[in-house]
């Protein structure tokens, strides 16, 4: 781009930024983060990093996760996650063993891949139907089924990428 156009640009944006000091930074931090009760279908972008940028703003409890996984996931994954063939729970350190049992606890490196995943893809044939705080809650059930969250705990954009998976550290590849 020729120098006088780089010139009008860099007016334009100081124009923009005098005239509205902090509205467009506001702007954007808004669409990032949608307001509470927002369903998911209505989050553009839901592409979570495993920093935990892109996160919605909203939170959950395991309380409240648990009677939503109740209604919405067990039927699936089984009252405690531990269904045969829809694993949630369990396997932990079997990765490296002869039979690796892959599940949330034990292969997933990253707490936010989790809500990212049960966001856009769960409930099975139902996707995009729960709400931020909704997975928020839900995410914080499964974390505290494979015993990684306690009871009393809650979940938000904050807290959630700051979970320590067990898998973190301890990823391996697996040759089919
Ligand atoms: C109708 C059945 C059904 C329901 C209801 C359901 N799931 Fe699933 N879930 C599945 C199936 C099938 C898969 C495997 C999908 C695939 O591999 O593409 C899966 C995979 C998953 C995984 C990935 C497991 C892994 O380690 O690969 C997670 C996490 C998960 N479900 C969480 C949930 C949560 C949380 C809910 C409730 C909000 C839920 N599911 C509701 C059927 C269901």
């Amino acid at each position: 781009m020729p120098l006088r156009n780089h010139i009008f640009v860099l007016i334009a944006a100081l124009l923009l930024a005098g005239a509205a000091p902090g509205a467009v930074g506001e702007q954007l931090s808004h669409a990032l983060k949608p307001a509470l009760g927002t369903k998911m279908s209505d989050v553009k972008a839901s592409i979570v990093s495993p920093d935990g940028s892109g996160l919605p703003r909203g939170n959950g409890s395991v309380f409240a996760g648990e009677q939503l996984y109740k209604i919405k996931c067990a039927s699936c994954h089984g009252i405690d996650g531990k269904q045969a063939g829809n694993l949630l729970v369990g396997g932990l350190n079997s990765l490296a063993s002869g039979q690796p049992v892959k599940t949330v606890g034990s292969f997933w490196p990253y707490a936010t891949t989790l809500y990212d995943y049960i966001a856009r893809a769960m409930p099975y044939n139902q996707e995009k139907s729960l709400s931020v705080d909704e997975v928020y809650a839900i995410t914080a059930y499964v974390l505290k089924l494979n015993g990684i969250l306690g009871h009393s705990d809650t979940l938000d954009e904050i807290s959630l990428p700051r979970v320590e998976m067990p898998n973190r550290y301890g990823f391996v590849e697996l040759v089919p």
